[in-house]
């Protein structure tokens, strides 16, 4: 007889033993199939080098995207774990008063711009020394007006300049380097978008995708040369790109951590220095959920968008959020 399917070859996860009792779809399926949470808790056998813990103090990490939202709070966690940080953004205000408050140094950079990623990483060089992490956070939602194509070609170029090329940009200005050190950690801010899919939003949902895919191919060609690599990919975080303007604030809905709380997960989570950072945990059932029923996930997800639309008339992020 076949085993039953189940999600238990996913990581042990540290949060899931927090986790709420089976309520979603996708739960239930797997509950359906015998999968409980014990089941999932699989001790590994070999430990392996990614149990020897990733020790912050002291580490030179380049940080994207750093002026607000999650960026802002993964400065602030950093800094608490003692790393040495350059800060960069767009927002020279935001940035500048962060790294004042975290006597980091700062760089108003855009990411797409390829020379500017390159001399940032040599500003860095000289004045800090080699480069340890290069998180690139920065990324942006514009939503789309009508159907699944209709964003313009210029946020479509953007999204894929800022989701894919900045990290591709990134990635050519310090891996030579890692490489020939035989160390280094390269952590790429995607999103649950990026492994499922943000309903009105085919922009963002598409880039994010391919960041994943981008942070595969690095960790398959260069895992074994001492580089590593993570790839997060949180669900929704209270920040200025849901409509929330205070950092400090706490989480407002049960599913939407604060930025505080997802930066302390996404640091935790590069302790262990695991490829796939989930804030969320449950997206791990969610992805178990669409390779198992790829057509009742369609479904389910068809069925949210129409009771999102009946209820908020259009596909607005700040909005239906809320309602999710
Ligand atoms: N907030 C969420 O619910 C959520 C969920 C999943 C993934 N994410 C991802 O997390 C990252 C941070 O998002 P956030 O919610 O903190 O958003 P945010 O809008 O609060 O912050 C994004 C930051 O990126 C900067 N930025 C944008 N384009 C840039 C560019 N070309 N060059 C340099 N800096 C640029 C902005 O100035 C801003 O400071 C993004 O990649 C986003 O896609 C966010």
């Amino acid at each position: 007889m076949r085993p039953p399917l189940c999600i238990a070859q996913f990581d042990i996860d540290p949060w899931r033993a927090k986790r709420q009792p089976c309520r979603t779809e996708a739960q239930a399926y797997n509950a359906s199939r015998g999968c409980t949470a014990a089941s999932h808790a699989r001790p590994r056998a070999v430990p392996d080098i990614r149990e020897i813990p990733l020790e912050f103090q002291g580490k030179i990490i380049i940080l994207t995207g750093a002026a607000g939202g999650i960026g802002a709070a993964l400065a602030r966690e950093f800094a608490q774990r003692g790393a040495r940080l350059a800060l960069c953004d767009l927002n020279a205000p935001a940035l500048n008063d962060l790294a004042q408050e975290l006597g980091a140094l700062q760089m108003v950079c855009d990411v797409t711009v390829e020379s500017r990623i390159q001399a940032v990483v040599k500003e860095v060089e000289v004045t800090l020394g080699p480069v340890d992490i290069f998180f690139s956070n920065a990324g942006f939602s514009a939503g789309e007006p009508g159907h699944a194509a209709s964003a313009p070609d210029r946020i479509w170029q953007a999204a894929w300049e800022v989701h894919v090329m900045a990290h591709v940009y990134a990635c050519r200005a310090v891996l030579p380097a890692m490489l020939a050190r035989g160390q280094g950690y390269l952590v790429q801010m995607a999103s649950a978008a990026g492994l499922l899919n943000q309903i009105g939003d085919a922009a963002y949902s598409t880039s994010k995708h391919a960041a994943v895919g981008f942070a595969e191919a690095l960790a398959i060609s260069h895992g074994h040369e001492g580089l590593k690599v993570s790839v997060v990919c949180p669900q929704y975080v209270a920040t200025p790109m849901l409509g929330y303007d205070d950092p400090g604030a706490a989480a407002p809905l049960p599913d939407v951590l604060s930025p505080k709380t997802a930066a302390q997960r996404i640091a935790d989570a590069m302790e262990e220095e695991r490829f796939l950072i989930l804030p969320h945990p449950q997206v791990a059932d969610y992805m178990a959920f669409k390779a198992m029923e790829p057509e009742k996930w369609l479904a389910a997800m068809r069925k949210l968008r129409a009771r999102l639309m009946a209820r908020l008339g259009k596909l607005d992020l700040a909005q239906m959020h809320k309602w999710m």
